[in-house]
């Protein structure tokens, strides 16, 4: 077979590649505040681990990667490994996640590279609340980043912002206009428990349907758009003017695990099936071990054949990953 299906017939082709797990600010849903251990430099990927790796995923149907951190415009030369997979026939989009900090100064190379699509996170506009969040400076930072990504010619950018309950709340105003403004998506996406302080609680969670009904009242309502594929884990919306765009990845309020087509590397060379697996497949081992391209695309069907339905968030069933969501990759 040559395509990564599980057996509740999803079929994969959206690979998440983390390029490092390490971090230049330490956003509290994610990572500890202080004495953070991160990999050791010589257990992450080459460069030609992981372009050897997306090969072997596009053989078996991936046509779209993501790369992430940890934040991945620290790892250095990051612009190179995008000028290796810009070249790969059969990607058809490659996209980055990157917090906006180092934005500024790599637009120019990362846009030259062949990066075609780049979400900024971003959860406040007032930066106080930034400091609060990231627990670092960095606010005008990622506001440079931002509007040097669309001069150099970045389009459909996007600002993922976390909903958290309690903090979020203020922010929500501002943003849609931000997003009038600015001409970028906003994404809010529910706080999920993969922070490294284990603090997370469904009660610290802002719904998207209470930020739909924030938005409609103070700016104007929010007609659904159908622009996002039937796979996205986004509900995407406009203002009924036209002007601005708002999403919600509901991923506590609505799980979206049955049209998941979604699989990830970390850093160090693991393959995980989701998010919250408790398994990985060691695919470092394989690519350091003289394992042949064969065995390693073995390794990705096996991983995505044992892909379980969901992730039980709302059960008490759920162990939270030992991963926090830096170690993993968002
Ligand atoms: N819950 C929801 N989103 C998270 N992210 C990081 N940690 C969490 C979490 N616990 C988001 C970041 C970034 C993306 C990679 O994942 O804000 O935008
Ligand atoms: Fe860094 Fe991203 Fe984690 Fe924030 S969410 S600490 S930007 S890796």
């Amino acid at each position: 077979m040559n395509q990564l299906v599980d057996s509740f017939q999803r079929v994969h082709t959206n690979l998440r590649i983390s390029v490092t797990d390490r971090c230049n600010i330490r956003c509290f849903y994610c990572m500890p505040a202080e004495n953070v251990v991160f990999m050791q430099k010589s257990h992450l990927l080459t460069f030609e681990e992981i372009e050897r790796t997306v090969r072997i995923a596009v053989s078996l149907g991936v046509n779209k990667i993501r790369l992430t951190g940890g934040e991945p415009l620290v790892r250095q030369d990051l612009h190179k490994l995008i000028g290796k997979l810009s070249h790969i026939e059969g990607i058809q989009d490659l996209g980055l996640t990157t917090n906006g900090i180092l934005l500024a100064e790599q637009a120019r190379q990362l846009h030259d590279a062949g990066l075609s699509r780049l979400n900024i996170s971003l959860d406040a506009l007032d930066p106080k609340l930034f400091r609060e969040v990231t627990r670092r400076d960095g606010y005008e930072n990622v506001i440079a980043g931002i509007e040097a990504a669309q001069q150099v010619g970045f389009e459909r950018i996007k600002i993922n912002a976390v909903s958290v309950r309690n903090l979020t709340e203020s922010q929500i105003v501002p943003f849609g206009h931000f997003s009038r403004e600015s001409n970028v998506e906003i994404r809010f996406i529910e706080f999920m428990p993969l922070d490294a302080d284990n603090a997370w609680e469904r009660e610290k969670v802002l719904f998207a349907h209470e930020i739909i009904k924030t938005l409609s009242e103070e700016i104007m309502p929010l007609i659904p758009t159908d622009e996002d594929s039937p796979e996205s884990p986004a509900t995407g919306f406009q203002f009924a003017d036209g002007v601005g765009r708002i999403g919600f990845i509901s991923s506590v309020s609505q799980p979206f695990c049955m049209s998941c087509n979604r699989f990830r590397l970390t850093a160090d060379g693991k393959l995980r099936n989701c998010l919250f697996s408790l398994e990985e497949a060691d695919i470092k081992s394989l690519l350091r071990g003289d394992g042949t391209d064969a065995e390693i695309r073995q390794a990705m069907l096996d991983s995505i054949a044992a892909k379980k339905e969901g992730h039980e968030i709302n059960t008490a069933r759920f162990i939270q990953p030992d991963r926090p969501m830096y170690s993993i990759g968002g």
